[in-house]
């Protein structure tokens, strides 16, 4: 597969050893899959190896390995365009990224962690743990997954299994750390969060002294029983492809394994990395082998041939604009400004029902399709009004679980719109993080590579949040949240009698969305058709008559100034005198005045 090229074979050759020499089981993993994928495989787990090797070599300074890792880094970006790297990882790694039309831009997060890691790590919290963890792990088996999905086997996630999916990877990522707990603490290093040190007393100064006693016993044995449920996800292969399904269930068997190991290894934990006995592994290994050969005899695969360097030129991974670079949005042709409202006043969240393409597009005796390119323009607009005025949410509702009974050819066209703006990227330059809300599972898969791109992307900027619901309904989503506390309680981890609103806020798709304070909706009519049902409970609503290709961002303004003229009192007794609750300052479940 690598044509005649030696120096690339050989790239390829020194990964795949590597691989087979530092992580067995990795390897033994990647053997599951058809051959042709293989090569992908061993280039991007080296890549994220010698990274770490880099970041972890502690026969130098920090500074120094933090140099290193920049240095490979921006080699990478550099080498990428050309398809060829005087370093064998590299090179096997961007002639996999162009012939397979990876987007390295996604592992940019995740090659800057190991530069900070350098510095040494400490988590208050598990929340803190999971938080690096998945944002180094995630990209990575991202980019395998494309590489399945452009092979043919579409490992697409959907939303109910996302959890299930990121919760998996925790479970790899605290065995990884079990196991290599020995070679950390020769180094100084403890990976763990200070709340699960902290439930045992005296472990973590035993640890640091790598000395075994009661208290690191127990401590041992809380983490593996933790990353057994975590590795533990039967709904994760659901629905998969068989190929990549045993990939992943052998996966899970052998990561038990190897918590099995740690927990019987004792006060040889702390010497040297424990590794399950050679036969255990071979009765999971066996089985799987022929599970994964007949899994994947029906399967044809796409391979792409090899690529002459620069033929595909995946977008090159630009570093991350500091935030004292970003664009402001271009003015308003009118020169108008907005209303200068204090941000306490502001709504914290407004979500838009953008509605009358249709109709605007009848109006003019054009298709349908052309409304719904001026809505496009509109939603610009009104992102820049947005940001203008120093909105922190807007969330949009872009295509409902029911638009897909409109005509197809509208389907395609409305989904194609979007393939497209999301490919120019128009707010590239402005601090706007975008993010999307909705049901993967019938989108077409580059609309969701898009999407999750650009989510990534954008994930640390801090300025406006753009929430586009695509294939969003919110029957659905309350379904899928009811779905999710089934899971939890059946696994015994939630008591269905005690289940709070609070629960149910922690089980949404998206758990950190605010309460919208202010729904729109534009086109006449008067109703919320589906939208947010849980986060517009205490909305204020606003119906405006214009058609959404004819919205610009005054309208926007104009729809937060009434807003801060409503009186909201959240079910309490309203307060004396028309002005005595100014609307935002009034508490949740609080009296208003
Ligand atoms: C809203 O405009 C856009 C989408 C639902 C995708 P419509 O297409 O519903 O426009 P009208 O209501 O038919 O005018
Ligand atoms: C709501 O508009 C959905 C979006 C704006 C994406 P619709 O036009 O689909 O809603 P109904 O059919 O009028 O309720
Ligand atoms: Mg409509």
């Amino acid at each position: 597969m690598t044509g005649d090229d030696p120096a690339l074979r050989a790239a390829y050759r020194l990964c795949r050893r590597r691989t087979k020499g530092q992580d067995p089981a990795e390897y033994a993993l990647i053997q599951l899959v058809p051959a042709a994928l293989r090569p992908a495989l061993h280039a991007l787990w080296a890549a994220a190896n010698a990274l770490d090797d880099l970041g972890d070599d502690r026969t130098a300074p920090a500074a120094e390995r933090a140099a290193r890792v920049e240095a490979w880094i921006t080699a990478l970006h550099r080498e990428l365009p050309t398809g060829s790297s005087p370093d064998p990882v590299r090179h096997a790694l961007v002639d996999t990224a162009n012939r397979w039309r990876l987007d390295l831009t996604e592992l940019r997060d995740a090659m800057a962690q190991v530069q900070d890691d350098t510095r040494g790590r400490h988590f208050a919290d598990w929340a803190e743990w999971r938080a690096w963890g998945r944002d180094n792990l995630l990209p990575w088996f991202g980019q395998v997954r494309t590489v399945f999905d452009r092979a043919g086997v579409p490992v697409a996630l959907r939303l109910d299994t996302r959890e299930a999916y990121e919760e998996f990877l925790d479970g790899v990522r605290l065995t990884d750390i079990l196991t290599d707990l020995s070679a950390d603490l020769a180094q100084g290093d403890l990976l763990l969060p200070a709340e699960a040190l902290d439930l045992h007393s005296g472990a973590a100064a035993d640890l640091a002294r790598r000395r075994w006693s009661p208290a690191v016993g127990a401590l041992v044995t809380h983490l593996t029983g933790l990353a057994r449920q975590w590795v533990a996800q039967e709904a994760l292969t659901r629905g998969m492809h068989p190929g990549p399904a045993t990939v992943l269930d052998t996966m899970a068997a052998l990561l038990h394994a190897q918590l099995d190991a740690v927990d019987a290894a004792g006060p040889a934990l702390l010497r040297s990395p424990p590794r399950p006995a050679l036969r255990t592994r071979a009765r999971i290994l066996a089985p799987a082998r022929a599970r994964a050969a007949l899994a994947w005899r029906l399967t044809p695969l796409t391979v792409p041939p090899p690529q002459h360097p620069g033929a595909h030129r995946p977008p090159a991974p630009a570093p991350p604009a500091p935030a004292d670079t970003f664009l402001r949005p271009p003015p308003h042709p009118s020169g108008e400004r907005p209303p200068g409202i204090p941000p306490g006043d502001l709504p914290a969240h407004v979500a838009v029902i953008m509605d009358g393409n249709g109709r605007w597009a009848r109006q003019r005796g054009l298709p349908r399709h052309e409304g719904h390119r001026a809505g496009a323009d509109a939603v610009r607009e009104v992102v820049h009004g947005a940001l203008d005025i120093g909105l922190r949410h807007l969330t949009l509702y872009t295509f409902s679980t029911e638009n897909w009974n409109r005509d197809p050819e509208e389907v395609d066209a409305i989904l194609g719109l979007l393939r497209r703006e999301l490919a120019e990227n128009p707010f590239r330059d402005l601090d706007v993080r975008l993010r999307w809300h909705g049901r993967a599972g019938r989108l077409p898969p580059d609309l969701v590579d898009v999407l999750h791109l650009r989510e990534r992307t954008t994930r640390a900027r801090t300025g406006l949040t753009v929430t586009m619901c695509i294939d969003y309904g919110g029957r659905d989503e309350l379904t899928r949240t009811a779905a999710a506390l089934a899971g939890r309680a059946r696994a015994g981890r939630l008591e269905p009698g005690l289940i709070t609103e609070g629960d149910f806020a922690r089980h949404l798709p998206l758990a950190d969305l605010p309460d919208v304070d202010l729904l729109w909706r534009t086109g006449g009519e008067q109703r919320v058709s589906n939208f947010l049902p849980w986060h517009t409970a205490y909305a204020e609503l606003h119906f405006t008559p214009g058609l959404w290709p004819d919205t610009d961002r005054r309208d926007l303004w104009q729809a937060i100034t009434a807003y801060t003229g409503r009186q909201r009192h959240h079910g309490a007794t309203p307060a004396d005198g028309p002005s005595a609750v100014p609307c935002p300052t009034a508490p949740a479940g609080g009296p208003g005045g």
